[in-house]
């Protein structure tokens, strides 16, 4: 297969442990929540085909497989890809984390993956301890099989008893944020402590695309109101993962180089915050 990778932004990962390469990650991704493993192949190679180089994926998501023969057969150098996933919650303890990483690893046809994250914090569930997870997380990232490491729906609270116990800072947290769940504070402090902050759901799961705001933002920038809310993730400084089973959405919502929010327009997407979930609270998920 050839195409052409979209030219897009990258952003420096804070290194997990010393001595590790520079990792940078690109700033929009392609998502695959909700796309099953019979579809897997077809969707992200049409992703790949339209220029998304970046693919986020999890161990919950059951597509690990069909993402895994999409990347083998396409073609690209290994060298110009990023790839996500995630530890699945039945699979923090230490043995079933390392377990399901080889499973993650053959699956996707990976020597090496971008990125691991540990999917949700668990930190109400019986029998489950953040820092024993992310002391396996490290051991893994030791193991030089994956570039870094991070966490998925941390809380300020998760963020600093991880850091506080092992000195290992995550290279991202991964949270639902978009502009109706803005997450001002936890941005902040992600700002403080190096961490990246990559937007999950971030059209609201396609609620958003009927805002009346946006839509008079996307009729004033003469664009469509998805491509305007990818806009204002970028120009935040946040890595945007939208996911979409249409190739012509693909293309729409990677085409958000050639034009910019101005800071009236930036404001304006920011004042729409409603503290609106459209996931799980990170406190109500357990095993
Ligand atoms: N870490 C976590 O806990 C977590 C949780 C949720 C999601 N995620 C990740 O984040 C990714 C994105 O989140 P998401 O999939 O929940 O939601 P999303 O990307 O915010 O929205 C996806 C929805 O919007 C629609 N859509 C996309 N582009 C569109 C466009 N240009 N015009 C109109 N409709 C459009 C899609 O429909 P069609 O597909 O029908 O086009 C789909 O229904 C996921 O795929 C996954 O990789 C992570």
């Amino acid at each position: 297969m050839s195409s052409t990778a979209i030219p897009v932004p990258v952003l420096p990962l804070r290194q997990g442990t010393a001595g590790t390469e520079p990792v940078a990650i690109p700033q929009l991704g392609f998502g695959t929540y909700k796309v099953g493993d019979a579809d897997a192949e077809r969707i992200v190679d049409q992703a790949l085909q339209v220029g998304y180089r970046h693919i986020d994926t999890a161990q919950m998501y059951g597509n690990e497989a069909g993402v895994g023969r999409a990347l083998a057969a396409c073609g690209i150098p290994r060298d110009q890809l990023w790839i996500t996933s995630k530890l699945n919650n039945p699979n923090h303890r230490r043995e079933d984390a390392l377990r399901s990483f080889d499973a993650t690893m053959a699956d996707l046809q990976l020597d090496v993956l971008d990125l691991f994250l540990v999917h949700w914090p668990l930190a109400n569930s019986p029998g489950i301890d953040l820092v024993d997870t992310w002391r396996t997380m490290i051991e893994i990232l030791q193991s030089g099989r994956v570039r870094a490491i991070g966490v998925s729906n941390y809380q300020d609270e998760h963020l600093r008893t991880i850091i506080d116990a092992t000195g290992v800072t995550p290279a991202v947290n991964q949270v639902e944020l978009h502009p109706y769940l803005t997450q001002r504070e936890l941005r902040t402090v992600h700002e403080g402590l190096g961490v990246v902050t990559e937007s999950w759901s971030p059209l609201g799961r396609g609620r958003l695309l009927e805002d009346p705001e946006l839509a008079r933002l996307a009729e004033e920038l003469g664009v469509r109101p998805a491509q305007v809310i990818i806009r204002w993730h970028l120009q935040h400084g946040l890595v945007v993962i939208p996911k979409t089973t249409h190739v012509e959405r693909m293309r729409a919502n990677a085409d958000v180089f050639g034009f910019e929010l101005t800071a009236e327009q930036m404001a304006a997407v920011d004042a729409l915050d409603r503290g609106l979930r459209t996931g799980s609270h990170p406190d109500q998920v357990q095993v």
